[in-house]
């Protein structure tokens, strides 16, 4: 009867113990987006970006971990003045600087670049974040949001410049559709992700 209630108690521990396990498996994908909320193009003035939906949702959909580049001079809520703020950083070259930094970044394996097209280029604060970090070895994927340009030329500019890493087809989802449409995102996120290799 001891022997018994000894290999209950075993199986009840085991199977508590895996959940657990699962639980505290540190992620190996990371999210890093840059958005813009407030007033933008085509959806009002929002409370949380396009990008930075889209990144949810892909971080949901890959159980990764999430860094959102948080400006230090917040960009101007006013669309107006966030293209004007844009083209001179986009004239001078500008490196602006984001909030805090990646803890434990040699963890993850896989890092999902996020980002709204910007006057047809990658927004510069998200330069300061890839030149800031050593993406040897890692697997990298693009994806933004934008109303009309598509990826632009910013998956060749991420392949250029992350040469040590292997850069993955990036997807392109148009603002509106990351702000207002959750599930047809969430679809386009899962057949991408499926197209890619990345989920069955
Ligand atoms: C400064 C600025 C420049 C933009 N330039 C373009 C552009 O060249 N092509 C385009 O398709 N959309 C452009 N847009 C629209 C954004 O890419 C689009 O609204 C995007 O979804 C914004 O994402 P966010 O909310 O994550 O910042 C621009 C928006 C801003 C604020």
């Amino acid at each position: 009867m001891k022997k018994l209630i000894s290999l209950i108690l075993a199986a009840m521990l085991l199977c508590s113990a895996i959940p657990v396990f699962a639980e505290e498996t540190p992620a190996h994908v990371l999210v890093v987006f840059f958005s813009h909320a407030g007033e933008n193009y085509n959806v009002g003035v929002i409370e949380e970006g396009n990008t930075a939906k889209m990144g949810k949702i892909i971080a949901e959909q890959m159980s990764a971990d999430v860094f959102e580049l948080v400006p230090v001079v917040p960009y101007p809520e006013d669309y107006d003045s966030c293209l004007d703020v844009a083209t001179e950083e986009q004239r001078s070259d500008a490196r602006p600087e984001y909030e805090g930094e990646i803890e434990n970044w040699d963890q993850y394996d896989t890092v999902f670049i996020g980002y709204p097209i910007w006057w047809g280029e990658i927004p510069n604060i998200v330069y300061t974040f890839m030149e800031a970090y050593d993406f040897t070895g890692k697997t990298v994927i693009p994806f933004n949001t934008h109303e009309g340009s598509g990826q632009a030329h910013s998956q060749r500019d991420i392949e250029g410049l992350l040469t040590s890493a292997t850069v993955l087809k990036g997807l392109a989802v148009r603002g509106s559709k990351a702000q207002n449409d959750a599930d047809g995102t969430g679809t386009d996120v899962a057949n991408w992700l499926k197209n890619i290799g990345l989920t069955q």
